[in-house]
C-alpha cells in the first residue's frame, strides 16, 4: 500500500532496507547471498536517494576565513566549513549586511559543533532570522525554515500520510528531510508554536534520532544538519504586551537548547553601518539623527513610557521612505506612527520634533 517493500527474512516494511538488516535482521550480506536479486530499496527510496546525489554531486566541502567572509574576527575560531558553491536551499546574499561580532559568534559556533543547539530569543526585527541566514549564505549551506504559528502541526514538521490513488505514501516532513539531507533547519518565531507540537523537537535537541511513530521509521540526523530557534520570547509568557500569539512552551524543551542569546537591536556603531550600506547614503548627520530618534523610543519603552519600540527592520523602512518620498514628516508617519496608538503618537511625534525640528 505505502509503496514499501518487504524484508524477505521477517516481513518488516521499509523503503530502505539497510539499516533494518543491519541493526535487527540477518545483516545486508547475509541477505543478499540468501536472495539473490532482491531489492533493498523501493522506488521512492530510489527516488530520494537520486536526488540526494543530485544535490552533493559537484559540490565540496570548502574551508571559509571568518575575517576574509564576514569581515570581522570573533576569537577563536578563525575558520569555518560551508560548501564551494550554494545549494538550491541556500538562502541569497544580501550584500548589505553587517555581521554582528555578538551574534556571528554563537552561530558559528553551533555551525561548527554538531551538538549545539541555539535559541535565539529578543524583540522583533532585531536581526535573528537574518544573522543564521545570512551565514548560511556565506557559507553556501543548504537551509529550511519553517515559519511557527498557532497553527502549526505534528504534520507539518515530521509529515503525514497521503493518499495518491487507491494507495497512500508518507510524504515526509521538513524536519526528517533536514535531518536526512544535512540541512540547517530554522524554527522561526519558535514560541508561537502550540507547546505538543515542539515537544516532538525534544529528541532532536538533544542530538537523537526523530521517531516517525506512523513509519516505525528512525531518522537519523546528517552529520552536518543543525537545528536553530528564533522567538520573541524565551517561552515563558510575554511580558511586553507585544507579542500576541506566543505560547508558554513546555520547559523541558526550552531546557535542551544549549545555547540561548537575547539579541536586542545592534549598537549604534553597527545600526550606523546597516543604515549607510541599507540606504545607499553616507549622511552621518542624517543618519545619526535616525537612529537617535530610535534609541531615545527604546529607552522610553524600557522605562514603560510607550507601548511599542522601533526596530531595526522599522528604521531602515523609515530610511527609504525619506528617500523615495523626500519627505521626513510623511515617512516616520506612514512607516512608523501610523501604527501607534494617540498616546504613544504624541510621544514619539515630540522625540521626532526635538531631533529633526519637524512635526508630524
Ligand atoms: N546586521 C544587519 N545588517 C543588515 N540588516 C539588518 C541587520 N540586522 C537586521 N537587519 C534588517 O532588519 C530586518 C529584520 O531582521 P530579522 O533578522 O528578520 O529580524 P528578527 O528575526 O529579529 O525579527 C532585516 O530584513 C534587515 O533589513
Ligand atoms: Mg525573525
Amino acid at each position: 500500500m505505502s509503496g514499501k517493500i518487504k524484508c524477505l527474512e521477517c516481513g518488516f516494511e521499509a523503503h530502505f532496507l539497510e539499516p533494518h538488516l543491519e541493526k535487527s535482521c540477518i545483516g545486508v550480506r547475509a541477505y543478499v547471498e540468501k536472495y539473490e536479486n532482491a531489492e533493498l530499496m523501493s522506488s521512492i527510496g530510489k527516488m530520494k536517494l537520486d536526488e540526494l546525489r543530485a544535490e552533493s554531486i559537484d559540490n565540496a566541502r570548502k574551508i571559509f576565513p571568518i575575517r576574509g567572509v564576514f569581515g570581522v574576527d570573533i576569537g577563536k575560531i578563525k575558520e569555518a566549513r560551508g560548501y564551494i558553491r550554494p545549494f538550491d536551499q541556500t538562502p541569497k546574499i544580501d550584500p548589505d549586511y553587517v555581521f554582528r561580532k555578538d551574534l556571528l559568534i554563537y552561530v558559528l559556533y553551533a555551525l561548527e559543533n554538531k551538538n549545539e543547539r541555539v535559541l535565539l530569543t529578543g524583540p522583533t526585527g532585531a536581526g535573528k532570522t537574518s544573522v543564521i541566514e545570512q551565514t548560511a549564505a556565506r557559507l553556501n549551506l543548504p537551509v529550511t525554515r519553517i515559519n511557527a504559528d498557532g497553527d502549526m502541526t505534528r504534520g507539518d514538521l515530521v509529515g503525514e500520510w497521503k493518499i495518491k490513488g487507491d494507495s497512500m505514501y508518507f510524504m515526509y516532513g521538513l524536519l526528517p528531510s533536514a535531518m536526512k539531507k544535512g540541512h540547517v533547519f530554522i524554527v522561526d518565531e519558535w514560541d508561537a508554536a502550540p507547546p505538543h507540537v515542539n515537544m516532538v523537537l525534544q529528541a532532536v535537541l538533544e542530538g537523537k534520532p526523530l521517531m516517525i511513530t506512523e513509519t516505525s521509521e528512525a531518522i537519523y540526523p546528517h552529520d552536518n544538519f543543525r537545528i536553530f530557534a528564533t522567538a520573541n520570547t524565551v517561552g515563558q509568557g510575554d511580558s511586553t504586551g507585544l507579542y500576541h500569539g506566543t505560547n508558554h512552551q513546555n520547559y523541558a524543551t526550552i531546557d535542551r537548547f544549549s545555547l540561548v542569546e537575547y539579541v536586542d537591536y545592534p549598537e549604534k556603531s553597527i545600526e550606523l553601518k546597516i543604515l549607510s550600506k541599507k540606504l545607499g547614503i553616507a549622511d552621518k548627520e542624517a543618519i545619526g539623527k535616525m537612529i537617535s530618534v530610535a534609541s531615545k523610543i527604546r529607552s522610553s519603552f524600557a522605562k514603560e513610557e510607550i507601548r511599542v519600540t522601533m526596530s531595526t527592520r522599522t528604521l531602515v523602512n523609515i530610511g527609504i521612505k525619506m528617500l523615495d518620498f523626500g519627505d521626513i514628516a510623511m515617512a516616520y508617519k506612514i512607516a512608523y506612527l501610523n501604527k501607534l496608538n494617540q498616546e504613544d503618537k504624541a510621544v514619539v511625534g515630540e522625540i521626532i520634533q526635538r531631533i529633526w525640528g519637524v512635526s508630524c
